[in-house]
């Protein structure tokens, strides 16, 4: 793929997993970076969204999210970002998939997640139908320890670069 292509890594983090690999993807692909972030703060009690989040779920709800810094449709490739929440995306990333026309663009999505990630991947690909959304990759964490190793992430990378 053309090295001039223009990426970028757009990620929304909880308890920081999700961003610890968008730091690294992005530093290792030479992409931009663009936190997803809620106007409204989700709790510090894991416990209480864990809860919470089950109802956003079901409700395929979308939280408002804030404007991302930079233009998305100035790029050529979404590395796309998520925390596997209840077996699908987190619901700021639903919104932001709902807020942005992504439109003829390559989408790479990765989903942290603690061994379940149920159909993140296809939650993510019937919503961005008018984007060609790449083989994503499921990256395992114990708690907040990486459990996949860098080899497997890595070679994933090989269908970017
Ligand atoms: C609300 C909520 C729901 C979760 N649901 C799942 C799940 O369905 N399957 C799974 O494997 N992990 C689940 N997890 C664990 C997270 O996916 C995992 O810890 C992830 O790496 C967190 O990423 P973050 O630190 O970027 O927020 C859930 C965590 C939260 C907070």
């Amino acid at each position: 793929m053309s090295k001039d292509k223009k990426r970028v890594v757009v990620f929304y983090s909880y308890t920081g997993n999700t961003k610890k690999i968008a730091e690294n993807l992005a530093s290792k692909l030479g992409a931009d970076m663009l936190e997803i972030e809620t106007v409204k703060k989700y709790s510090s009690d894991y416990d209480e969204v864990v809860e919470h989040a089950k109802k956003e779920i079901r409700e395929s709800y979308k939280p408002e999210i804030k404007p991302l810094k930079a233009d998305v449709s100035n790029y050529d490739e979404i590395i796309l970002g998520t925390p596997v929440w209840w077996y699908s995306m987190a619901p700021a990333v639903l919104s932001f998939l709902a807020n942005y026309d992504l439109s003829g663009k390559v989408v790479y999505p990765f989903a942290t997640n603690g061994g379940w990630i149920g159909h993140t991947f296809e939650d993510i690909k019937k919503a961005c139908p008018n984007s060609t959304v790449e083989k994503g990759i499921d990256i395992y964490f114990f708690g907040s320890n990486l459990k996949t190793p860098s080899i497997k992430i890595d070679e994933w990378l090989q269908n970017i670069k």
